[in-house]
């Protein structure tokens, strides 16, 4: 059973992209809230039809304000209502946000859309650059704020499957470096990315060969895959004020995948499928 520790008591912050239970954004908004943190729930008004949100809300005790994250004006609306919803200034933001209409209608990489590759980056990566602009222009977050990007190592390594997703989250991690550096001088703001394990999700089962590559990741990291409940954990701890002098950082959660080269699992699992094809052939 998880104890909480008001790390975040006092605090107010946005949580956008819970689209359903099994999102990384609906437990982190469980766990901040347990935490002692007062919230806004936001998704893109698409999102919002499912109606699922309600239910979280109710839980949490917090408003849901739509906005889709590529528009400013939605932006900016949601940051004032948000401020004044929870009466005053806010001092965390999660951005779960994610999706590449080339994944989704499974356009291979090498023969991509390059209407659809400008709307991954938008929605994927701009995104949090128009976030943190718009909270910059609004002056709506307190000094020492924290604000993290979840994001995946197909960012510096290759996955086949990833498609256009992997420039989408390169930029970002480059924009979460970029912009901290600004935020960091101009407000002490801290601005990080949290690499996460697969997860099993919406957006994470949208890419191809998902189930396979999640029982991989699984075998090759010596902890095992961190799940979406372990996420939330650590951006609760990256919202604290114990990571006050963390910035423009990439930061694994992946139970220790990142820096495994091969697991003794899977050279047995080799191992077999040698054999294997040697007695058959
Ligand atoms: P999810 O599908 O539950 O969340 C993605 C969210 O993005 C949804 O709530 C969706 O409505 C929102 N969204 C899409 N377009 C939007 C727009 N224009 N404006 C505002 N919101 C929009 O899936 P999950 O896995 O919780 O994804 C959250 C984040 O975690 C994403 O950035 C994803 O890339 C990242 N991540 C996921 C992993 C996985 O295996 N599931 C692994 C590593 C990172």
């Amino acid at each position: 059973m998880y104890m909480a520790h008001q790390l975040l008591q006092g605090k107010k912050g946005i949580i956008f992209g819970a689209l359903d239970e099994r999102s990384i954004a609906w437990k982190t908004a469980q766990c901040v809230v347990a935490e002692g943190a007062q919230i806004v729930l936001s998704n893109a008004p698409i999102a919002l039809r499912m109606g699922k949100i309600n239910e979280l809300a109710k839980e949490c005790n917090a408003q849901v304000i739509a906005a889709d994250a590529t528009s400013l004006t939605d932006l900016e609306a949601l940051f004032e209502k948000s401020m004044e919803t929870l009466g005053g200034k806010l001092d965390f933001v999660l951005h779960s946000i994610g999706m590449s209409p080339n994944v989704r209608k499974g356009i291979a990489y090498t023969e991509t859309n390059y209407d659809n590759f400008l709307k991954t980056l938008d929605i994927s990566a701009l995104s949090l650059h128009k976030v943190l602009q718009t909270a910059m222009k609004l002056d709506a977050l307190n000094e020492w704020s924290s604000v993290v990007a979840l994001t995946y190592i197909a960012a510096q390594r290759t996955f086949p499957g990833y498609n256009d997703m992997a420039e989408a989250k390169a930029l970002m991690e480059s924009i979460a470096r970029s912009f901290g550096y600004h935020y960091g001088f101009a407000k002490k703001v801290r601005v990080n990315t949290v690499s996460q394990s697969p997860t099993i999700t919406t957006a994470g089962s949208g890419v191809s060969g998902f189930d396979a590559f999640y029982h991989y990741a699984e075998k090759m990291s010596p902890l095992g895959n961190a799940s979406a409940e372990d996420c939330a954990k650590f951006c609760a701890m990256m919202f604290s004020d114990y990571t006050r002098m963390v910035t423009m950082q990439n930061l694994f959660h992946d139970g220790g995948f990142s820096f495994t080269g091969v697991s003794q699992g899977l050279i047995e699992d080799m191992q077999k499928v040698f054999t294997e094809t040697a007695a058959n052939g």
